[in-house]
């Protein structure tokens, strides 16, 4: 089915959008206010975009005209967490998106210890299994709507367990048990079930069609 999306007001655009560009990783954002305050979100407009440098995007819209929290602290102090959702913390990261004044600190709500990060202010969240520490690089205002943020990541904490090999990178993800959101409103998907696929070259490809 054909939709003209120039032809569909905020909420429909955002609905058609966000219910086929399944599943989208959860960025669950923790920051500092000037006092030192944490606030904890989830953001699932989320993505790296360059692995050297390695570079991630968050896009953050405004709460009844204003901007979020989340964007307000970033904005202030340049500096983020973004900790990434496993399967049995998706009732924390729920509590932490419902939007409280902001002086409440969303990670004491949702009962969620917290640990030092190594070179930003916000602290990471104790039982995320990936934690990213990172410094705002770029705002880029989408239209009267949001933003999008560009930052580059400075620090990486991944939980010991899914670490193969520490000197090669090398990652089991399946022991992360990450979530991704699938449409609104709250669905969601695990990311247990995988399956694998060489990427080819031309001449594997060739020698592939040859082979039938
Ligand atoms: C799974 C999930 C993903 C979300 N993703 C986004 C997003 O990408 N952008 C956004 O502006 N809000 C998003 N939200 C809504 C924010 O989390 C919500 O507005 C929250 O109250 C913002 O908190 P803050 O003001 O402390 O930053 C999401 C909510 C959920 C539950």
């Amino acid at each position: 089915m054909y939709f003209d999306i120039d032809k569909l007001d905020q909420k429909l655009s955002y609905k058609l959008l966000a219910s086929s560009i399944v599943p989208r990783p959860i960025a669950w954002v923790v920051t500092c206010d000037d006092s030192g305050r944490p606030n904890a979100a989830p953001y699932s407009f989320f993505n790296f975009f360059s692995g050297f440098p390695p570079v991630i995007c968050i896009g953050m819209g405004l709460q009844r005209g204003e901007p979020k929290d989340s964007y307000a602290n970033i904005k202030a102090s340049r500096e983020f967490v973004v900790n990434l959702v496993p399967s049995d913390l998706a009732e924390e990261m729920n509590t932490t998106a419902v939007p409280f004044p902001r002086t409440v600190n969303e990670l004491e709500v949702a009962g969620l210890a917290t640990t030092s990060s190594t070179k930003v202010r916000p602290p990471r969240i104790e039982r995320s299994p990936v934690a990213l520490e990172c410094r705002l690089n770029q705002v880029i205002p989408v239209d009267t709507t949001g933003v999008i943020l560009v930052a580059h990541v400075v620090a990486v904490h991944i939980k010991d367990e899914a670490v193969v090999n520490a000197e090669k990178c090398y990652l089991d993800p399946s022991k992360l048990d990450l979530l991704g959101r699938m449409e609104s409103p709250g669905w969601y998907t695990h990311t247990r079930e995988r399956f694998k696929m060489k990427q080819l070259g031309v001449e594997e490809w060739e020698r592939k069609e040859k082979e039938g």
